[in-house]
């Protein structure tokens, strides 16, 4: 037992072609895997933070926050290739960190990735919960009482009490089931809603550019207000923080390495390609979205600060008020993914630890007629579930795109250590210019991560010094 001790890379190669009660099934192939990326980007981020960051922060220069963000992604994305499809086991960053910076980082990303993959999820079907109740009264007329669609931390204007939020149980207890079902079921599911979203996001851009005002796009990266991160460039680099958590999850490709049918190809394609395709879109929607409205229209005190885009159709789009409401059901559809392969992540996540003693057995028992790893579906249902129905979703969209990004920093990292301690290793897909790229990815992850502000380093530090008592309590006693 040690703190430091690596996991051999021929035990992890051995494991990734083993059969049995532990071991997961491979059905996914690439088209499925470029699936599984975009279902997991475009979602809340896009829908939500992109006015979010003009409004409050960058401006038209929004559209920058992307490169920049797209960019720190990119190095990040090459990365994980290389390791994903080296080391094609469940555990992605987690299974990439125990090969080689040892036991306690790994435990470390484990934990961290809790904040990525269970409180993205979380955070997520809280928002799908409020989506729910503004599509309910757009369309029927009626709205879940607040009570029931709000954690006991909340009170509406009007006085009334949150209690707890049931329509994000609700979507949570769908999507474990649909997970529990079957990987190949889930990637069904995810497949029809990928091609819904997109469809929808093309649209908005195709029609919305023919509404761009010129004027709203004269000062790109309004000037600095004599704040940081208020507008100019460090208000440029805080969008970039902000809207980093539209891109979380294209590494959610890699939790699922074990089950992809060819991960040697299925990896650089699902990985790099829902990336690149994302980032495109991206670019084009905030082009177009801070185009057709002022970025002033989004700020906090503006009138498009909620719904965003909804509001941006209906005010600015004349003749196309009818797409706000297809819009909605875009982003729940959006949503629904999201969470899907969120909550797929987390559970592939939980199944490499428990695999290596770090946590129970029952995480990585594999239920023998679906061969997924249903029990730990449940755990997370109940650990998802809770964060979803008693705790405010404000806070935790931060906390899940700085462990997102911790975890990229490390994974850049441990390319450059693997090239020195496993040379010889086949690598499939290799990192161009190591150790440049790593580094150039380490470091633009760690200026989104400096861009985030103190509250969330703070969040952050206290979660890992929580982990760590969990180490040492429970993980470091039972690993021999
Ligand atoms: N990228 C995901 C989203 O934007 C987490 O919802």
């Amino acid at each position: 037992m040690s703190l430091f001790i690596k996991k051999p890379l021929d035990k992890l190669l051995k494991e990734a072609s083993e059969l049995g009660e532990h071991t997961l099934k491979r059905t996914l192939g690439s088209g499925a895997l470029l699936a599984l990326g975009i279902g997991a980007i475009i979602g809340a981020g896009i829908f939500v933070r992109t006015a979010a960051a003009a409004g409050n922060h960058a401006g038209p220069g929004v559209m920058i926050s992307y490169i920049i963000a797209g960019i720190g992604c990119a190095f990040a994305g090459l990365c994980y290739v290389e390791f994903a499809s080296m080391i094609p086991i469940a555990g992605s960053a987690y299974t990439y960190s125990y090969a080689t910076m040892g036991e306690l980082i790994a435990w470390i990303i484990g934990w961290d990735l809790i904040l990525e993959y269970a409180l993205g999820a979380a955070t997520v079907a809280i928002a799908w919960s409020e989506y729910l109740n503004k599509l309910c009264e757009h369309y029927f007329g009626f709205t879940v009482p607040y009570a029931l669609c709000h954690s006991p931390f909340q009170t509406s204007m009007t006085g009334e009490q949150g209690i707890i939020n049931i329509p994000a149980l609700l979507i949570l207890g769908l999507l474990t089931l649909i997970l529990i079902k079957g990987t190949k079921e889930s990637a069904n599911v995810n497949g029809i809603i990928v091609v819904v979203k997109v469809v929808i996001v093309l649209v908005f851009i195709a029609l919305g550019w023919h509404f761009i005002v010129p004027e709203n796009h004269a000062v790109i990266i309004p000037p600095n207000t004599g704040e940081t991160g208020m507008f100019g460039w460090s208000g440029v680099l805080r969008g970039a923080g902000i809207v980093f958590f539209a891109y979380v999850g294209f590494d959610a490709v890699s939790t699922a390495a074990q089950e992809a049918k060819n991960p040697q190809k299925g990896m650089p394609i699902g990985i790099l390609g829902s990336l690149a395709f994302c980032t495109v879109l991206y670019i084009l929607f905030s082009y177009v979205l801070t185009g057709v409205a002022n970025y002033k229209d989004f700020s906090v005190t503006g009138p498009g600060h909620e719904a965003a885009v909804a509001y941006a159709i209906s005010h600015y789009m004349v003749g196309y008020e009818w797409f706000a409401g297809l819009i909605t059901i875009a982003i729940l559809a959006g949503f629904s993914s999201v969470i899907l392969v969120m909550l797929l992540g987390q559970s592939r996540v939980f199944f490499s630890m428990s695999k290596d003693g770090l946590l129970p057995k029952s995480f990585s028992t594999v239920h023998p007629k679906y061969k997924t790893p249903a029990k730990a579906n449940m755990w997370l249902f109940v650990l998802v579930g809770g964060f979803a129905a008693f705790v405010p979703g404000d806070i935790v969209g931060d906390m899940c795109s700085i462990g997102t990004l911790f975890a990229f920093i490390l994974v850049s990292i441990g390319v450059i250590i693997m090239r020195k301690s496993n040379p010889e290793t086949a690598r499939p897909f290799k990192v161009p210019l190591v150790p440049l790229i790593p580094i150039l990815g380490a470091l633009v992850c760690g200026f989104m991560v400096f861009g985030l502000g103190w509250e969330n380093w703070s969040r952050l530090l206290i979660w890992l010094i929580i982990g760590f008592d969990v180490y040492l309590l429970y993980s470091l006693k039972t690993v021999t």
